[in-house]
């Protein structure tokens, strides 16, 4: 007797994304690079000639094209081969009524941070999540770097001693100056309505904070911090400074800034032990760096050799040849493609819970930055884990 084991794609819908967005095509080239998914229907935009011609470029079905959301659930949900998971790459305000509704209607979700516009939102979304047996996936993408998992391992293994201080950084250029009137990614991240009430906190801050936590195995409990905005007229931060205190003793800094001329895209941390810091840079990602106590610093490459088995899985090419932002992209659509099909959790993988920690974080950061930097705790309020 023989058995049918061609695997199946996941059938991928996608909210946001249309011609001239950034991330959503991000999203595409991620989905696609394990051929684990297939893009199968949209609601790419709210503007509806557009909306149709990025379905008619992507070769989706014009009749899988919907004009919103709530079209596109409903459409899909009343199909045999309708959409199993949904994406959600449009700007802040949408995620939480998007994620909800999808939640509700039996689909699993991959939505882009920050998770929500409030910390409310927020929790009531992780109890959704909770109640509906699906999965949420939170594109903190750099989790996916090999490397940064690499790191998270070093740590957890003890190779550094306790953790004493976490240093993070997420500084770019690209806000330095007031951008011109048809930057789309400016106009909605400059817009409170749009962003909500954090700006570079939100939007690379929120980032930081994520890979802080994933990589140092601690969890932030109080914060001391001051936004502040470079270019006049903004009611939204463009930079951020922020002292934290972790949970299991460490101490940190986190410095986000849009407005720093030269810097690109300059992710990095060091996270320094008792015994041994190490030190990783979004703009370097094939090297991480150990540097022993009163030893020679190691550069530990991507090999897939030396890395764990489940992190070799995120590992496509022999080392030397470069890997980067897209690959770990797709980690997680491959990490979240593998839970689904052996009814697994990847322990790595951002979720629900990196939401809520990330909205309680902006929530604490914008009280003490009002409060003139008093020390404040991040809600500890018990949420269920979806
Ligand atoms: N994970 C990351 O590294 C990363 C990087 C960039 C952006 N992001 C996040 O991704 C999201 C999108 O950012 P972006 O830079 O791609 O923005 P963008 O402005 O380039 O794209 C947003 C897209 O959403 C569409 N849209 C807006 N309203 C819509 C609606 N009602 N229905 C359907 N589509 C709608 C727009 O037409 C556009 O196609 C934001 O939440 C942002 O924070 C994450």
């Amino acid at each position: 007797m023989t058995h049918d084991t061609t695997r199946q794609r996941l059938r991928l819908a996608m909210i946001g994304g249309g011609q001239g967005a950034f991330i959503g095509g991000v999203h595409r080239m991620a989905a696609r690079l394990d051929d684990r998914f297939e893009l199968v229907a949209g609601a790419f935009s709210s503007q509806a000639e557009r909306n149709l011609a990025t379905a008619s470029e992507l070769g989706v079905d014009k009749t899988r094209c919907y004009t919103n959301h709530e079209t596109l659930l409903a459409g899909e949900t009343a199909r045999k081969d309708g959409a199993d998971v949904v994406a959600i790459v449009t700007p802040n305000h949408l995620h939480f009524p998007v994620a909800m509704a999808a939640l509700e209607a039996g689909l699993h979700v991959i939505c882009e941070k920050p998770m929500t516009l409030t910390l409310e939102e927020a929790e009531r979304l992780a109890r959704t999540a909770a109640a509906s047996q699906r999965r949420f996936m939170l594109t903190h993408n750099y989790a996916g770097y090999p490397l940064v998992q690499h790191a998270r391992e070093l740590v957890a293994g003890g190779g550094l001693g306790s953790i004493r201080h976490v240093q993070v950084e997420y500084v770019q250029e690209w806000l330095s100056e007031t951008p011109a009137d048809d930057n789309r990614q400016a106009a909605w991240r400059l817009d409170p309505a749009r962003a909500g009430a954090a700006g570079c906190l939100g939007d690379i801050g929120v980032h930081a904070f994520q890979l802080a936590q994933f990589i140092s195995g601690q969890r932030v409990n109080q914060v001391s911090a001051e936004l502040s905005s470079a270019v006049p007229g903004r009611s939204l931060d463009d930079n951020v400074q922020a002292l934290l205190r972790f949970d299991g003793g460490a101490r940190g800094m986190l410095w986000a800034s849009q407005t720093a001329p030269g810097f690109e895209n300059a992710l990095s941390i060091r996270v320094i032990g008792e015994r041994a810091s190490l030190q990783w840079a979004q703009e370097t990602p094939n090297e991480l760096w150990l540097r022993p106590l009163n030893g020679p610093s190691q550069r530990l490459t991507r090999r897939d050799d030396a890395l764990s088995a489940e992190i070799g899985r995120g590992v496509r090419l022999p080392g030397g040849h470069p890997e980067g932002y897209i690959e770990a992209f797709a980690n997680l659509y491959q990490a979240l493609a593998d839970d689904l099909a052996d009814d697994k959790h990847s322990s790595w993988l951002p979720g629900i819970a990196d939401g809520v920690d990330g909205m309680r974080f902006i929530a604490a950061t914008l009280a003490s930055s009002q409060a003139a930097g008093v020390w404040t705790s991040l809600s500890q309020k018990e949420v269920p884990n979806g």
